[in-house]
């Protein structure tokens, strides 16, 4: 029986949501002309299936349910779940988890990054326990993969075993980066593009997601 499902194909520890809802927000968002409020709207829609597909093998556990007619048996999510946007971009990726998990705690990792060298330092860490749960770290921009590594790095760190990044653009170098540098993290993102301009910015890509997002253009 084949229990994948169709509209991922994985590459190694990266698997690449293929569903034409993903492709047709995606475009949107590539789109130079959609303005904030509307990127906000498409990137969480894009946030929320990038979330299904990245929780789809959080372990559940058997539990019973009473219907109006009967008992039947059901299934409860077995292993609490934490989300850690990456300050600032990732908190447009924030509330489609919060709506999907009511239940999530939510950590933040602030990292910035040095626009002559491209290497990231962290500004920012408050993070809720990490043992033992799924960490669901939200990055929209997988570049050069500095900030994502550093980003796993520290929630390595401070306990996390279970990392998956999702991530809406992703290019070769940092998906290469980060799999060398963190083996164990799983990337679901919405696609992998061409590679990096000199100034190490996705292209195709969509432009500087955090700027988009906030109007800060
Ligand atoms: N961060 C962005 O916001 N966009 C890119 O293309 C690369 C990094």
């Amino acid at each position: 029986m084949n229990t994948r499902s169709p509209a991922v194909r994985p590459t190694g520890t990266t698997q690449v949501l293929d569903h034409p809802l993903a492709a047709s927000l995606l475009t949107s968002l590539r789109d130079a002309s959609t303005p904030p409020p509307l990127f906000r709207l498409l990137a969480k829609r894009l946030a929320l299936l990038l979330c299904m597909e990245a929780t789809r093998s959080v372990p559940t556990a058997q539990t019973e349910v009473r219907t109006p007619l009967t008992v039947t048996r059901g299934v409860h999510l077995a292993k609490p779940l934490v989300a850690v946007p990456v300050l600032r971009a990732g908190l447009g990726m924030l509330e489609a988890v919060t709506e999907l998990f009511p239940e999530v705690t939510v950590g933040y990792v602030g990292l910035e990054r040095d626009h002559a060298t491209f290497e990231p330092s962290l500004y920012y860490s408050k993070l809720p326990p990490l043992e033992d749960r799924a960490v669901l770290l939200l990055d929209p921009m997988l570049a050069t993969g500095a900030s994502a590594s550093a980003a796993c790095r520290s929630l390595e760190q401070a306990g996390a075993d279970d990392i998956t990044l999702l991530s809406v653009v992703s290019a070769p170098e940092g998906i290469a980066k980060l799999h060398e540098q963190h083996p164990s993290v799983r990337v679901v993102t919405a696609s992998v593009d061409e590679g990096l301009d000199s100034h190490a910015y996705i292209v195709p890509g969509l432009g500087d997601f955090g700027d988009r997002l906030f109007g800060t253009l």
